[in-house]
């Protein structure tokens, strides 16, 4: 699908779909105003009649209105004027290009950018949104043989008009808003991925073929035999249950004309997670293919990343190992050390992403970085805490929070923090090594964020636990692409 920004709005082909945005006012403005007029005033009636409210998210689709070349209509609802923000203009958003994309169009227009104003909310900032809702929301798996595959979207092309003034920057935002869904495609095919075909060596292979897709990127895959050289006994605790190799998978995006520390990503890749010895009851076990959500973060992110070319040094690191039950995997009671030096006791095996991630975060440090953000699915207690609605942050660097809460705020993938207080690492105590890998029952996101956080000592850092927004479970089953709209409104910020 192409989306473009024009100056004006082109002459629609027989096949397209024109998008109106109207407030529960029902005044109407732009081309609007022009199609109602020449349908004799028949929006004007659809409100008076009831029959559309212009209710926030409601949408109407018309059809073959006189006057209008464009085959069908799309009327979506803005809400009240008075309440308008981003918050309305999402919601609308999601539900005309859901619309859209559920009809046979091929080709959509609006001129939405300019007939609907907002103080609060610039042109630029909602044709990023639309843009990715449309990429995002036409996303259908499609990776496994299927005697009857799901059917693609009709839609070919997305025309969105704005004033000359303001047409660079909207169309900048435009490309922001497309390599943000195209990442979160990536991100949701790597997740819903089955686990068999989806296993440490592909995402290895997979950050290898990115790396030969885009100039900018650079992929290095450190094995287990380095690992075990390097004395990251941490991670290999974990890999040793599988007969899946582990990988340390290293992505380096290097911006043009930029020196500078890097950002570094760092995502949980247990690409299938038992629990190992202390394994998990079997109810839903299926999901935990999904606990290699935050690796495919940073595939969409590093993704998105290189295709626009951002003039930033960032890095993606993804921790990919398969926690399995095994004669040779670890048992509790096992005490390992990590690549930091410090020794864990392995009390639950089934505490396995922390261990993943700490040698992970240990070995970031050789690229002395500016920020280090690490994504995981990797509490239970996170999804009791804030359900499905926002990723838990913590970290030891409250700018970095600040900064991830904000771009949750106006990514719409939202984030909130939780506290990372000392008097929470005691619960990491251990009578047999410098910590346990797990803290108890409660507070169980906090303390396995504080476990991360001693790893974290040499940098600015923060973690999302992202256990309740990465994927939805029941008749949707599928991962979300969270938190990729997160992290690139983060890197979108950082470039101002
Ligand atoms: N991957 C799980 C966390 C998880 C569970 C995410 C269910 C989403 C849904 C993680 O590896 C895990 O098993 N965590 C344990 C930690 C406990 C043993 C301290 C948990 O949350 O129960
Ligand atoms: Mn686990
Ligand atoms: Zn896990």
């Amino acid at each position: 699908m192409q989306i473009n920004v024009a100056n004006r709005l082109p002459r629609t082909a027989d096949n397209a779909c024109q998008l109106l945005f109207v407030f529960d006012d029902a005044r109407l403005k732009g081309a609007a105003r022009k199609i109602d007029k020449d349908a004799n005033g028949l929006l004007k009636t659809l409100f008076a009649n009831g029959d559309f409210k212009g209710n926030k998210a409601e949408t109407l689709m018309l059809h073959a209105l006189p006057g209008c070349d464009a085959a069908r209509v799309l009327l979506i609802g803005l809400g009240a004027r008075k309440s308008f923000g981003a918050d309305a203009w999402r919601a609308a958003s999601k539900a005309a290009s859901k619309a859209v994309l559920s009809s046979p169009s091929t080709l959509l227009v609006s001129d939405c950018l300019n007939a609907v104003t907002d103080e609060n909310l610039s042109a630029a900032c909602m044709a990023e949104q639309l843009a990715t809702d449309l990429i995002n929301n036409a996303y259908v798996f499609d990776l496994h043989p299927r005697r009857d595959p799901p059917s693609s979207a009709t839609l070919e092309q997305c025309v969105l008009s704005i004033d000359k003034a303001q047409l660079d920057e909207v169309t900048t935002a435009v490309q922001r808003g497309i390599s943000t869904g195209r990442g979160m495609q990536l991100a949701r095919d790597l997740g819903n991925l089955a686990p068999n075909i989806c296993t440490p060596s592909y995402l290895a292979e997979r950050a290898e073929s990115l790396a030969a897709e885009h100039e900018s990127l650079n992929t290095t895959i450190v094995d287990e035999d380095e690992m075990e050289a390097l004395g990251m006994g941490a991670f290999l605790a974990v890999s040793r249950g599988s007969k899946q190799p582990g990988k340390l998978i290293v992505m380096e995006h290097k911006g043009r004309k930029r020196t500078g520390k890097p950002i570094v990503f760092v995502g949980k890749g247990v690409t299938f997670d038992t629990g190992g010895i202390s394994i998990k009851p079997s109810d839903s076990m299926d999901e935990m293919k999904y606990d290699m959500c935050g690796a495919a973060s940073v595939f969409g992110v590093m993704h998105a990343v290189a295709s626009l070319q951002l003039p930033l040094n960032v890095i993606g690191i993804v921790a990919a190992a398969e926690n399995m039950p095994d004669g040779d995997a670890a048992r509790p009671g096992d005490v390992v050390t990590s690549l930091s030096g410090q020794s864990i006791e392995i009390l639950n095996t089934d505490a396995e992403g922390r261990l993943v991630l700490c040698d992970a975060l240990s070995y970031a440090e050789r690229f002395e970085p500016d920020t280090v953000i690490d994504m995981a699915t990797l509490t239970g207690a996170c999804i009791i805490a804030l359900g499905h609605v926002a990723s838990a942050v913590l970290g030891n660097n409250q700018g970095t929070i600040n900064a991830l809460l904000e771009a949750g705020e106006s990514s719409g993938d939202k984030c909130w923090s939780l506290p990372l207080w000392d008097d929470y690492q005691p619960q990491l105590d251990s009578n047999f090594a410098d910590m346990a890998n797990i803290g108890g029952r409660p507070a169980g996101t906090i303390t396995a964020a504080c476990f991360l956080s001693r790893f974290a000592t040499q940098f600015d850092w923060a973690h999302l636990d992202i256990a309740g927004t990465a994927w939805t479970s029941g008749k949707d089953k599928g991962a979300t692409g969270r938190p990729v709209p997160l992290l690139m409104n983060y890197l979108f910020n950082r470039l101002g």
